[in-house]
């Protein structure tokens, strides 16, 4: 095998095109040559901390070696997958990652379309199962705010498919409206024309003045936020008097601490994968380039830090 492989890289002045050695598995990594990645807000938000990185936490691809303790993936199995923050991303043609986040990649959809998927089904899944703790007997109103970005897409999904809840979402546009209706939303509002009675919020602009208070003013007594934001000096003070919860949720938090649990997002992208080629879940793909390359790389970073995303947006090569 080669020892050196294309990869792209953000440096000061941009991305750039370069070329770095191939890693060497470790023992529960499988090193997958990636066909298509997508763009999530997280990398930009890495770009911005400064350093030469290689960015990118989505990809599928196909795994050409495994370490010496792999035991769910053996060589020439398609995969999709996130990968970790505190490794390198996905933006080169060979990469690492830890078995036990990665799914087989659903047998219905190529290389692209399910590159649009892994790290914002994590993140969903997480928050309706593992904070919300939903299950298919929950009922309730559910509200999605932005509901066509590309957490929100797959938060409407998921919650459709796998629980009782009523769901609305928020949109501030007609295409991101229709987009949500699309996924499964019963009704959509406008980001600041939220309804009243809610039991769940899934949060991914928190840091708004005086969001804390209108959701303590629209949810339940005892009803439940998860917020996947950084919002900055917090005030959670509102929400005692109804007895709301409020959670975090970071889909990096298992391969980062490596949770006993973190075999989790492996089950969790397979279960998915098995929504999709049943026809109940599917891929959130909107826009597609290529090849994968800085120049194209830097397209989609400005496509997402518009803010304005409806779904995912992938970088493939050609033909994928
Ligand atoms: N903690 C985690 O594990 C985790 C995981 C994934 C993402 N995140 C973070 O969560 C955020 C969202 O990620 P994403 O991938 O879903 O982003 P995205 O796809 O870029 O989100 C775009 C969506 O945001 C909506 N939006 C714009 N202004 C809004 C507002 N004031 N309130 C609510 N929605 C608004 C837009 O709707 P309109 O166009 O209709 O206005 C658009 O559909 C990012 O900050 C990201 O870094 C965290």
């Amino acid at each position: 095998m080669d020892t050196k492989m294309p990869a792209v890289i953000s440096t000061a002045q941009g991305l750039r095109d370069v070329e770095l050695p191939v890693p060497t598995p470790g023992a529960r990594d499988l090193l997958v040559r990636v066909h298509a990645v997508s763009v999530n807000p997280v990398d930009h938000k890495v770009r911005r901390g400064g350093g030469d990185k290689v960015l990118g936490w989505d990809a599928a691809g196909v795994v050409v070696a495994v370490g010496s303790e792999v035991s769910l993936f053996t060589p020439g199995d398609e995969v999709y997958y996130a990968g970790s923050i505190d490794r390198p991303g996905t933006n080169a043609r060979l990469h690492l990652v830890d078995e036990r986040i990665v799914g087989h990649k659903p047998r219905s959809l190529s290389f692209a379309a399910a590159a649009a998927l892994p790290l914002t089904t994590i993140t969903a899944w997480e928050t309706l199962f593992d904070r919300f703790r939903l299950d298919a007997g929950s009922t309730g109103t559910l509200l999605v705010l932005g509901a066509a970005g590309g957490v929100g897409s797959m938060v409407i999904q998921l919650a459709r498919a796998l629980t009782g809840l009523r769901v609305v979402g928020s949109a501030s546009r007609d295409e991101s409206r229709t987009w949500a209706l699309d996924l499964g939303a019963h009704d959509v509002v406008g980001h600041d024309d939220l309804p009243e009675g809610v039991d769940y919020i899934f949060s991914p602009n928190t840091g708004a003045p005086g969001l804390i208070e209108r959701f303590a003013r629209i949810l339940r007594p005892g009803g439940a936020i998860t917020a996947i934001d950084e919002p900055e000096g917090l005030d959670l003070l509102p929400l005692k008097a109804k007895s709301i919860s409020f959670h975090w949720e970071l889909m990096f938090t298992r391969p980062l601490f490596q949770t006993p649990d973190m075999i989790a997002q492996h089950e969790l992208l397979d279960r998915v994968a098995d929504l999709v080629d049943a026809g109940t879940i599917r891929s959130t793909l909107t826009t597609q380039l290529s090849p994968i390359d800085a120049a194209t790389l830097t397209r989609a970073h400005e496509m997402v830090e518009g803010g304005h995303m409806v779904g995912k947006v992938v970088v493939a090569e050609p033909l994928q």
